[in-house]
Formats: structure tokens, sequence, C-alpha cells
């Protein structure tokens, strides 16, 4: 899958893609990102990207012509390529959209800044826009970093056969149960004795109401997609009496 970033600000992207998984993806060709300075496609001596708004206002609007010539540079070679415009204005990006995104095989995630793109960007060359969250970042850049993260782990071979995108807690809506490893004791507090057990199918009926309860506390409007069964039902009445034992972690 090949990801075209056009930005304002290349130097952004000079690390977060070398390490690890990601980092790992390239070396194996199984993805490929191109950094596009948006600044590279203006034609005027001092290489303006951005001006002043029609109907004044305060700050800065990006404009048409070198995102224009961007994005026909990056098409040049996929003329079906899927553009993405990152913008607190946008849908907001679910895993849902991002295995749907991942049979794609070329996006341009197009990085907004400032006040935002002339609306002629959006009217003549963007597919869909996408927010990652209900928050404001100073601009598209960290949100393309997400998509490109949530999108490539979904790619054949970019995981090890250890970490499976099949069992992101996502993809079943529910929060994953609590993790431990050595040692049994830290500074007098314990592992749950059911890990240690042996017993597998006490660990698993374990697991699974401890992912409920993570849910019933944290997300519990992921509840109503989640797949739940006659026991889940009843872990979940458990937890719902049980409510009122708050431990560090949960709290707002
Ligand atoms: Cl995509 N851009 C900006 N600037 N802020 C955001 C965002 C995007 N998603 C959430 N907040």
């Amino acid at each position: 899958m090949r990801f075209d970033i056009l930005t304002l600000f290349p130097a952004m992207f000079s690390s977060p893609f070398e390490a690890s998984i990601l980092g790992k993806a390239i070396e194996k060709g199984l993805i490929e990102i191109r950094i596009v300075n948006i600044r590279d496609f203006t034609s005027d001596k001092h290489h303006v990207v951005d001006d002043t708004p029609y109907g004044g206002g305060q700050g800065m609007v990006m404009k048409v012509e070198p995102i224009a010539r961007a994005i026909e540079w990056a098409k040049a070679e996929s003329p079906s390529a899927w553009t993405i415009y990152l913008t607190p204005q946008g849908h907001p990006f679910k895993q849902e959209r991002a295995e749907a995104l991942s049979s794609k095989t070329h996006l341009i995630l197009l990085c907004g800044r400032y006040e935002g793109v002339d609306e002629r960007v959006r009217e003549m060359f963007v597919d869909e826009e996408v927010s990652i969250g209900d928050y404001v970042l100073t601009g598209g850049e960290l949100a393309a970093m997400v998509m490109v993260d949530a999108l490539s782990r979904l790619l054949p071979g970019v995981l090890g056969c250890g970490q499976s995108a099949e069992e992101d807690s996502f993809s079943e809506s529910l929060l994953e149960y609590p993790q431990y490893t050595r040692p049994t004791d830290f500074r007098g507090h314990g592992v749950p004795e059911v890990l240690v057990s042996g017993n597998h199918e006490a660990i698993f009926r374990w697991r699974r109401k401890e992912a409920l309860r993570r849910t019933v506390k944290r997300r519990p409007d992921l509840l109503a997609k989640a797949n739940l069964s006659e026991t889940d039902k009843g872990f979940i009445d458990e937890i719902l009496q049980s409510e009122g034992t708050r431990t560090r972690g949960d709290g707002v």
C-alpha cells in the first residue's frame, strides 16, 4: 500500500516510520510512504502556500494551486488514488473505517494547517475528510501518522503471527483484559491467582469478565455493538452489583 503525505512540515515525519513494525513493513516493501512538501509545488518566487481569507477574519488559508499540483503529481501514476483531508471537521476515524480503507492500494493524505484549505480543494480534489478525535491539533500531520499506523498494521504480513489484528479489542467492541508478567510480587502487589493456576477454562472466564468490567466502566457506549452471550450478561450483572469498588486508573 502506498501513502503520499502532503504537508507543509515534512520534517515532522523524519523518524516516526523508521522504528519497529512500520520500519520493517517499509523494508519488506509492504508499505511505501512518500512525504510530499506542498511548498515544492508553488510556482511563484516566494513559494507562497497560504493567504488571507476572502471576507476577512483571522489566520491564513492554504492556497488551492500548490495543493492541486501536489495532488495531481501524486495521482500521476495511479489516477484512482483515494484522497483524504485530515481536519477536525472530518468524520471521526474508527477501526471499521481503518479496515475498509486498508483494501485501497494508494492513499493521498492531505494535512491541513492554519484555518484550513481553500474550499475548492475540498470540492475538486478530496474524496473523504477525517478527524482523529474531538480535540484540536496544530495540524493534520499527527493525524496522518495515526492513520498510517492504524491501516498498516491491518495489512497482511505487517504484524508477526503472534500479534494478529483479528483479536484487536475494537474489532470485537470490547476493551482488552488486564495483563501481567513476572514477578508475581511487586512491592506487595500480586498477580490474580487464577492466572498462575494453569486452569485454562478459569483463565478464559476471568479474562472475559475483566474485559467486560473495563468496558462497562470506561466505554459503556461500546457495549451496544458487542456480541454478548448469556454468560456475558450474567457477568455484567455481577459487575454492576459490585460497583463502587474503584481502583486507580478507572477514574476520570
Ligand atoms: Cl485531522 N487535524 C487537526 N488539526 N486537529 C485534529 C484532527 C485533525 N483530528 C482531531 N483533531
